[in-house]
């Protein structure tokens, strides 16, 4: 089974500035729920029991919101409101369940993944990234389906727009495995229209074995500049490491961007 989940959360969040400039875009409210919280939700629904946060000194904003015990039990002793006894309890829950470890150089995902390398026990894990929200349908635990059933490491996938395949990691698929199941032959980090060997996207959830930390110990910057977790994919594909594209059946918002962010709370709120 797979028990522990990390979750990227040290991006600078550029592309929600002016925001970001003093928050951590991943407490921003959607629909009066930090959208960390709906990604934790996702990961224990799916039967997750740790979780790794990978944050930076920039974003210990985000520790303290679940380290917050002393400011909880003062409002609680003056007056026992139960709402927010609720709220305590809830984030008492997350802590418990949440380590922390750092990455305080912005080098990308594959970089932010390698910090995580001691603290992995089994031989695959989840990653999820919180800027995208999948609703109606817990994809992780489909995901986890798929990976049990075929052996593989695998990644959530979505067609998207042909002219938008530079923002998306973009595979090249083979044969079909089962329903919503799909062989990956390759994987390419934001490629352009040109070069794109599909509109299928790779969506923020992974299962990826442990081996992924000796790829990208040895991994070069790429695209950017960054240290991508899609290149050290590509590198065990290529070594014969079978990974499926998950085609996932739930909503997809994408919270990383402004006007995604105020697209999310409007599709939330009706839901
Ligand atoms: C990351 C991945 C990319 C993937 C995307 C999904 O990109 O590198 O392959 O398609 O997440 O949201 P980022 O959003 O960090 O630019």
């Amino acid at each position: 089974m797979i028990k522990q989940a990390i979750i990227p959360l040290a991006g600078l969040g550029t592309r929600l500035l002016p925001l970001t400039s003093v928050f951590a875009k991943e407490l921003l409210p959607i629909n009066g729920k930090p959208g960390i919280e709906y990604i934790l939700e996702e990961c224990i629904d799916a039967g997750i029991k740790e979780i790794i946060f990978i944050i930076s000194k920039k974003k210990m904003m985000i520790k303290k919101y679940f380290y917050s015990d002393t400011f909880y039990k003062n409002i609680i002793k003056k007056k026992k409101d139960p709402k927010v006894i609720e709220e305590y309890k809830k984030i008492q829950k997350y802590k418990k369940m949440i380590k922390f470890v750092y990455q305080n150089k912005p080098k990308g995902t594959g970089d932010a993944v390698l910090k995580t390398k001691k603290f992995i026990k089994d031989k695959y894990f989840l990653m999820l990234l919180p800027d995208d929200l999948i609703m109606n349908h817990n994809c992780s635990k489909s995901m986890i389906s798929a990976h049990l059933k075929h052996k593989s490491s695998v990644m959530a996938s979505m067609k998207v727009k042909k002219k938008t395949v530079s923002r998306w990691g973009i595979y090249n698929l083979t044969k079909k495995v089962s329903k919503h199941n799909f062989i990956i032959k390759e994987v390419v980090e934001k490629p352009s229209i040109k070069s794109a060997p599909s509109n299928k996207a790779v969506i923020g959830r992974y299962i990826l074995p442990k081996t992924i930390f000796n790829k990208l110990s040895n991994q070069k910057p790429g695209k950017g500049g960054e240290i991508h977790i899609t290149d050290a994919i590509q590198s065990l594909i290529n070594e014969n490491e079978s990974f499926i594209a998950h085609n996932f059946t739930g909503k997809y918002l994408d919270c990383g961007t402004m006007n995604g962010f105020i697209k999310s709370n409007i599709e939330i709120s009706k839901l």
